[in-house]
């Protein structure tokens, strides 16, 4: 399986920390903030790794990863997001990288605190369709949210006003090939993004999704008080721990 990372975007809830430069390069704690979804693939196992850079310091992920030897890498390939068209139109620039093989997509501002091993190898047995992982959350209208019937998740709502349950999807999913022919199909959202909960919905209804929840802490670090809150858990703690 192969790693995709997506850290274009602008980052304008972070200005004016990213007026001079991208969020991704952003300290947590004592790493900048690509740092650990690089380590949270690379500790699933993946060594194939592509990283979707956008906005004016694309160059610096350059100069800061350059071949991933800090990760045990022999090599980090790179693409480049012209403008902000949302997460799906960022995954969409993995389609050549990907060449038919199953991928797992996380969030460049996204942080765990253990791994996803397990949920890697379930991936890696599932015949085909995606996976996504879900975590609860005390403030989930932030997030994509699943709406469960049962065992199944029927639908995720992206950001709802009135949260239908406080399970969060998280910034990391698993798909197989056909997700580049979903993300072609995909109509721009209200807030002018292709969306990535929309990809996700698209394998709902096809019934190829599964889920797992996740153990151990997950925050994203987008705005002032998750970046906050990511430094302070990593202070406290630490990130991408493997026992467990
Ligand atoms: O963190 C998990 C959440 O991430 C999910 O629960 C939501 O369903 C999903 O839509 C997303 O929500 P956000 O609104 O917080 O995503 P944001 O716009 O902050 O983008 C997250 C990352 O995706 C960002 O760090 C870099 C990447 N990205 C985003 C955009 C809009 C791109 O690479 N290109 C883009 O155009």
């Amino acid at each position: 399986m192969k790693g995709v990372i997506l850290a274009g975007g602008l980052g304008t809830r972070l200005h004016p920390l990213t007026r001079v430069t991208n969020k991704h390069l952003l300290p947590v704690y004592d790493k900048p903030m690509i740092y650990y979804p690089i380590q949270t693939l690379v500790n699933a196992g993946i060594r194939d790794i592509l990283v979707v850079t956008g906005g004016n310091n694309a160059g610096d992920f350059l100069r800061l990863l350059g071949n991933g030897k800090e990760f045990g890498l022999e090599e980090i390939h790179y693409t480049y997001q012209e403008g902000e068209g949302g997460i799906a139109q960022a995954l969409g620039l993995a389609e050549h990288f990907a060449d038919g093989e199953k991928i797992c997509v996380i969030l460049g501002d996204n942080l765990i605190e253990k791994n996803i091993v397990k949920a890697a190898r379930d991936f890696e047995a599932q015949p085909e369709g995606a996976k996504i992982i879900l975590k609860e959350v005390p403030d989930p209208q932030r997030f994509g949210v699943a709406v469960r019937d049962g065992d199944r998740v029927v639908e995720i709502l992206e950001k709802p006003k009135d949260p239908p349950s406080n399970l969060a999807v998280i910034g990391i999913y698993f798909y197989d090939e056909k997700v580049f022919e979903i993300v072609k199909g995909l109509k721009p959202s209200a807030r002018g993004e292709l969306e990535i909960t929309d990809v996700n919905n698209a394998y709902i209804a096809r019934g190829t999704m599964t889920w797992e929840i996740l153990d151990g802490w997950w925050t994203d670090a987008g705005t002032i008080a998750s970046l906050y809150r990511a430094t302070r858990l990593v202070a406290e703690g630490g990130a991408n721990k493997m026992d467990g």
